[in-house]
């Protein structure tokens, strides 16, 4: 990972501060990380006011906010994580991240801070998501803190390359130069493998001002820059332009029948009349005829730029996909490997359905396996069955279509993604992605000459899942052994997947988190569609607390086949029977995580069957379940079998 850290510590920096004709360098966004101890605000403060920059940011802000809503906006610089991170403000999660909107005569700048002693990942993440270069305090008193490591190994994390090393206080150890240059020596030996491309240290002090916007003469051993003039001059732009061509599609633009153009923000390369692209997903091939801009049509456009492109050839192309350089694609995957910052107070739930939102794109995903979390102040390795809010962690992810990426070193808005939890509609988290998974393109499915509907033909049945749900000791597991009994005797083929029987076998390595749990039902959806491919009739019998997962399978099947039995017994009723005593020891502690005591239970929202409601006996469900079968024509009605039956 290591490039080249070079110390930009050369004087030559700030001679070159002085105003001239050449076009002033672009906006600067930066990102400050220290607390409140460290001096970050007086930093702040006397950047601010005492040098008497500007105050941008009401009109800044106002022409960002006319910039975004018109339709040439042009906010690429935003895009890193921000697709995602702006979908995020929409969906209400506040994040403690302010920005300010600030210029002297040679720049201009954007200062992402994050306010608070207290710095979380997430708001970290989402002020360094925007930004070109970090200023990190330290206290020059005590020189390298765990905090320090921490906001070093995020920022890395989130692609900055540029890092100045702020050491603060400098005049309360009497202008120390070798204290200096240990705190120094320390942060370059724990930054060795972090890819910055810049290291500067500058020894400052907020408070006096020292080598803040002038060189200090109290400390005449520093042979860098002042941190203004540094700052002013800084060159941290990566040129996109100069990367391969992509160009997520935001919507599809058809006025009348004779135009049909494709438009978004150009994410990374330019573009030409003529130029060959590809939609990625597809592999389709044309080439592009016109570049429409608001002012005319364009001879070439660049990356940041909003355009409305269209095609020689009539291709089916929606929102969401990436046209891309032909020559250079992107990869094209359902599997692939990222790092997760997590965002929300509810944990990852690996093997549960969540929604990946890339650009204008969104798919179920699911986490297939959580690799390790990092810590996030040593950068060790630490073995996690889950992710908490503000962890960061690298996992395995499967999409239920393939989407096309690159990875985030490469292009950090094509590279990232955010999670969405289904149910809240939240973000859940951000991502970066590493790479694709080989294994996901080397596999492909046989087409079998047998189908599960043949299969099941030669039994006169239908294949369906009958999934009972219900709190321990609702009767599920009675209710189910009786409607098999009687399809068995009706010359049914049938399996039941029960929970206790399960969880001595396929599932012994699974206990009663809620991560278990998810994991538990995961694998028995897996197992009931391939036995709904065998075309039997599935009986399963679980507890399965959580509306997500019972989703899960319901997608795993065709339309149709799932059928959710809610065993809707009262927890009274269930606590009185507790046919196997757990109650007893759940209510006294005994027994951790026990649904309806410690954990919760998600009743269904739209079953297709209640049973067991208002005193009903379990011959008087097992009957209904089997009138509804026959009513959904997954049986024949040969022998309807009343209301009530004993086998
Ligand atoms: S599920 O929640 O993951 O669907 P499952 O149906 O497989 O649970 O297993 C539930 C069975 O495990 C219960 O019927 C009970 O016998 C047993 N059990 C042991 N500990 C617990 C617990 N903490 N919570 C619920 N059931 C438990």
């Amino acid at each position: 990972m290591l490039e080249s850290v070079a110390a930009a510590s050369s004087g030559g920096l700030s001679a070159q501060a002085e105003p001239s004709d050449a076009a002033p360098p672009p906006t600067l966004r930066l990102i400050t990380c220290g607390s409140v101890d460290d001096g970050k605000s007086t930093l702040i403060g006397r950047l601010l006011f005492e040098q008497s920059l500007i105050f941008d940011d009401q009109f800044a802000a106002l022409e960002r906010d006319s910039k975004r809503h018109g339709t040439t906006g042009d906010d690429i610089d935003f895009a890193l994580l921000v697709d995602g991170l702006e979908a995020e403000r929409e969906q209400g999660i506040t994040i403690d991240v302010a920005y300010r909107y600030v210029s002297t005569p040679r720049r201009a700048f954007i200062i992402a801070d994050t306010p608070g002693h207290e710095q979380y990942t997430r708001n970290m993440a989402t002020a360094a998501s925007s930004a070109s270069l970090a200023i990190l305090l330290v206290d020059a008193r005590k020189g390298l803190l765990t905090q320090t490591c921490r906001h070093a190994a995020i920022v890395s994390l989130i692609g900055i390359k540029h890092v100045v090393l702020a050491v603060n206080k400098i005049d309360l150890t009497g202008f120390d130069e070798a204290g200096f240059h240990k705190i120094v020596a320390d942060f370059k030996a724990f930054a060795a493998t972090l890819g910055f491309a810049s290291i500067t240290p500058i020894p400052i002090s907020a408070r006096h001002g020292d080598n803040v916007s002038e060189k200090s003469s109290n400390t005449p051993w520093h042979k860098g820059p002042a941190l203004l003039s540094f700052l002013e001059t800084v060159d941290v732009e990566e040129d996109q332009s100069a990367k391969p061509f992509r160009f997520p599609v935001q919507w599809v633009n058809r006025p009348h029948l004779d135009f049909r153009g494709f438009a978004g923000t150009i994410a990374s390369g330019s573009v030409r009349p003529g130029d060959e692209i590809v939609v990625a997903g597809s592999g389709k091939i044309s080439k592009v005829a016109r570049i429409v801009a608001a002012d005319g049509d364009l001879a070439s456009a660049g990356a940041g730029e909003a355009v409305t492109l269209t095609l020689e050839d009539e291709l089916d192309i929606a929102r969401g996909d990436l046209l891309s350089d032909a020559k250079s694609r992107p990869e094209v995957s359902d599997q692939f490997a990222a790092h997760l910052i997590w965002m929300s107070e509810d944990k990852l739930m690996p093997g549960r359905s969540y929604l990946l939102k890339s650009g204008a794109k969104t798919v179920p995903v699911t986490v297939t396996e959580l690799k390790h979390r990092i810590d996030v102040n040593t950068l060790g390795e630490l073995p996690a069955r889950t992710l908490s809010l503000n962890e960061v962690g690298v996992c395995n992810l499967a999409t239920a279509t393939p989407i096309a990426f690159d990875p985030y070193t490469d292009n950090h808005t094509t590279g990232s993604f955010i999670l969405i939890d289904r149910a809240t509609n939240a973000t859940a988290a951000a991502g970066l992605i590493s790479f694709g998974l080989r294994r996901a393109t080397n596999i492909h499915r046989h087409g079998l000459s047998i189908g599960k509907l043949d299969r099941a033909r030669l039994n006169n049945q239908k294949p369906a899942v009958l999934w009972f749900t219900g709190l321990s000791g609702s009767g599920k597991s009675t209710i189910s052994n009786l409607v098999e009994s009687w399809l068995y005797a009706h010359g049914m083929r049938t399996i039941l997947l029960d929970g206790d029987n399960i969880r001595h076998g396929l599932n012994k390595n699974l206990g009663f988190t809620e991560v278990d749990r998810v994991e538990n039902i995961r694998r028995v959806g897996e197992v009931a569609k391939l036995m709904t491919d065998a075309g039997l009739i599935v009986l399963c019998s679980f507890i399965s607390p959580f509306n997500a997962e019972r989703q899960l399978v319901r997608d795993l099947l065709d339309d149709g086949e799932f059928l959710e039995i809610f065993v809707d017994t009262p927890i009274e009723d269930c606590i009185a029977r507790d046919p196997k005593g757990l109650y007893k020891k759940a209510l006294a502690g005994e027994i951790k995580n026990f649904t309806g005591v410690d954990q919760r239970y998600e009743a269904p929202q739209n079953p297709e069957m209640i049973v067991a409601r208002d005193g009903q006996t379990p011959q008087q469900a097992a009957a209904a379940i089997v009138k509804e079968l026959i009513r959904r024509g997954f049986i024949d009605s040969f022998a309807d079998p009343g209301d009530d039956f004993s086998i």
